[in-house]
């Protein structure tokens, strides 16, 4: 028996005869050779058949492959004649492991939602493995990042009793006959609650939105990092992002030069992002998009089209801060020089991919924050235990939530947020 290994590891074994398993991801025959391309999720490789070189059982084998059949091959990995870098195996001995018939997505041009409906199929082709490849990056990025700044992970519920970001968007049910249950919308306020305990902490899991936006940068469920820091003010927070982004950059590129290639990314996008980012307050980014036509008003968000038009102007992201407190959530610390704007700070990425990060200083005083509530009818009995954060031993801090699939869609270079989570839930869709 010859040694089974991943395709990723092929190199390490060149002119040795080894075992690879997989399915066949592309399969063309000129009747005498066969050339399989064969992936195992950890690459791809090119298995070149030849008649002359297997016994007659692997003849047969040979015969019968179709797209997507599961096969185990032992051959020699040998150096691709022509590309450097690229190796490929010599087929001596195949076996078929299970054979498909028919397989629904072919290499004919499918749309969105034949795919959407095979999507637990659809994840196995090219360019869905890199993403999710991407996303995996990513995600370990970001957790390596906060370890190496100090962060313990504290995992928030998801089932909660109380609502953390606009109360129109939550999804509720009954807890049995306790009270109304809401699905998480930000792990948040429990982070500033174990903060106290921790100094800096962040959770990373699913959240969910019942928003009915049909847009391509809006899930009902998605990812969030969120993280919150003690003794941190505005500034700080946005350097701390600043910091953190540039480290998910850095690790993409150079851990996923293949995938980054496969979904033809302009790699030149993302290697051109240099820190500090730029900092605009959401009145000098009105009045930039009122200039060119933009409805948006010094009392509204951004919309796609704004996200667009930016884009245009500026290639590196940008942090706009300074929003104005009546269309920011509660908890959010006002200026001090005008509290009629809060320290807030959204992170738009670049070429239109809009918002990546929400994140603000917090109000830390129990006073302040129960008038910001009652101004914006939060029902305080069911926050006492978030205002205990500020009776006992409240300190300054800020803290922010990046969405994992408006960054995995960023760096991935994919319009469409659907196809960065693995299952994705939109308002029309929760199947597969
Ligand atoms: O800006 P948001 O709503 O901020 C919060 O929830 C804060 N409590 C986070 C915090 O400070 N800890 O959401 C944060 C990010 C957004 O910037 C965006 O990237 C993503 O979550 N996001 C969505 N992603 C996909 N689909 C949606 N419907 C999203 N809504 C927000
Ligand atoms: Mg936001």
């Amino acid at each position: 028996m010859s040694d089974y290994i991943l395709i990723s590891k092929a190199s390490e074994s060149c002119d040795k005869t080894v075992t690879l398993k997989g399915w066949i991801s592309n399969l063309r025959s000129s009747g005498k050779i066969s050339f399989i391309e064969l992936r195992d999720g950890s690459g791809f490789i090119q298995v070149v058949a030849a008649k002359n070189d297997l016994d007659e059982a692997s003849i047969a084998v040979a015969g019968e492959l179709t797209l997507e059949s599961a096969i185990s091959v032992t051959g020699v990995i040998v150096k691709h004649p022509k590309k450097e870098g690229v190796y490929e195996m010599q087929a001596t001995s195949l076996e078929l492991i299970h054979k498909t018939d028919n397989y629904p997505i072919g290499r004919k041009e499918h749309g969105p939602d034949f795919l959407l409906q095979h999507r637990h199929l659809w994840l196995r082709s090219k360019k869905q493995w890199a993403i999710q490849r991407i996303r995996d990056t990513a995600v370990y990025a970001i957790i390596t990042f906060l370890k190496e700044n100090a962060f313990t992970r504290i995992d928030s519920p998801i089932i909660t009793s109380t609502a953390c970001e606009d109360t129109t968007s939550l999804f509720e049910f009954e807890y049995f006959d306790v009270g109304t249950g809401y699905l998480s919308q930000s792990g948040q306020m429990y982070l500033e609650a174990a903060l106290a305990a921790h100094g800096r902490v962040y959770d990373f899991g699913p959240v969910f939105r019942a928003e009915k936006s049909k847009t391509r940068k809006h899930l009902t469920e998605f990812w969030m990092m969120d993280a919150e820091m003690a003794f941190f003010e505005h500034e700080q927070n946005m350097q701390i992002q600043e910091q953190l982004v540039m480290y998910v950059i850095d690790q993409v590129l150079t851990q996923n030069a293949e995938e980054l290639e496969i979904l033809e990314r302009d790699t030149s996008k993302l290697s051109g992002i240099k820190a500090p980012f730029i900092r605009k307050t959401h009145s000098e980014i009105v009045a930039i998009l009122r200039e060119r036509g933009s409805e948006i008003t010094e009392e509204t968000d951004l919309g796609a089209k704004d996200e667009e038009i930016l884009s245009e102007i500026f290639d590196q992201p940008i942090f706009i801060d300074r929003w104005p407190a009546k269309i920011k959530a509660f908890y959010m610390k006002r200026c001090p020089d005008n509290p009629t704007f809060s320290l807030a700070s959204d992170l738009m990425a670049t070429e239109g991919y809009g918002e990546l990060i929400g994140g603000s200083e917090r109000e830390c005083d129990a006073d302040v924050l129960l008038k910001y509530m009652g101004e914006n009818k939060v029902p305080v009995e069911d926050f006492e235990w978030y205002l205990d954060a500020r009776r006992y031993g409240s300190v300054p801090h800020s803290g922010f939530g990046i969405g994992l699939e408006r960054l995995v869609s960023w760096l991935s270079g994919i319009d469409h947020i659907r196809e960065t989570i693995p299952f994705p839930r939109t308002i029309y869709r929760y199947t597969p």
